[in-house]
């Protein structure tokens, strides 16, 4: 799978000196859920093989993380997709998603699985846009529920199942 810039973005893998960026533009975007700046440091670290950063010149504009669950080595599970609003509507995430898959950490990945509130439209449309350029299915069922696992503090979380897919590792 491809990556052609038409633009001076630079996709790169993070280091620890992105995490209080990225914390920065979680908290500017919401509905995201704030994570501590601690948690950041680990995603730009432990897990920065499964973790794509974008900067346009010094501004970091898009930041996806995730990881290959522990128990699936088949899977990769993206926790947060972060994009700038000036940057949005442009197919950055789509890009940023199957760059990750081009990855050497992705290189048995054959599904993606994340989780979604039912009202977060661009979300929603963004997986579903990215199962229909990877010729697969979308399957979704709640996953966390608002009461039994937010105390009826948040919404409901789906997970979304998105495969199975070849990327042009494979
Ligand atoms: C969701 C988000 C990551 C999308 O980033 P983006 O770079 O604008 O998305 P893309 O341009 O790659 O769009 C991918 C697809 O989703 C669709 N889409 C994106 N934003 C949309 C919106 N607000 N409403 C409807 N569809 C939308 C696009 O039309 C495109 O579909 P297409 O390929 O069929 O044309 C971005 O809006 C964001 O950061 N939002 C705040 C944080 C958030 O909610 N993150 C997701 C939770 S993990």
């Amino acid at each position: 799978m491809t990556d052609t810039p038409s633009d001076n973005l630079d996709f790169r893998k993070p280091t620890a000196e992105v995490g209080y960026l990225l914390n920065q533009l979680v908290a500017a975007s919401p509905p995201l859920d704030p994570n501590s700046i601690y948690c950041n440091l680990l995603q730009c670290s432990h897990f920065a093989d499964t973790a794509v950063a974008v900067f346009d010149g010094e501004q970091l504009v898009g930041f996806v993380s995730g990881y290959v669950e522990p128990n699936k080595p088949d899977t990769l599970f993206v926790w947060q997709v972060v994009i700038a609003e000036a940057a949005r509507g442009k197919g950055l995430a789509k890009r940023m998603l199957k760059h990750l898959l081009g990855r050497e950490a992705c290189a048995e990945v054959r599904y993606i699985e994340t989780t979604i509130t039912p009202d977060n439209e661009a979300s929603w449309a963004l997986f579903r846009s990215l199962a229909r350029d990877l010729d697969t299915e979308l399957n979704s069922e709640v996953f966390f529920e608002r009461n039994t696992h937010f105390g009826g503090e948040h919404d409901d979380e789906h997970l979304l199942v998105i495969g199975p897919f070849q990327t042009s590792r494979h």
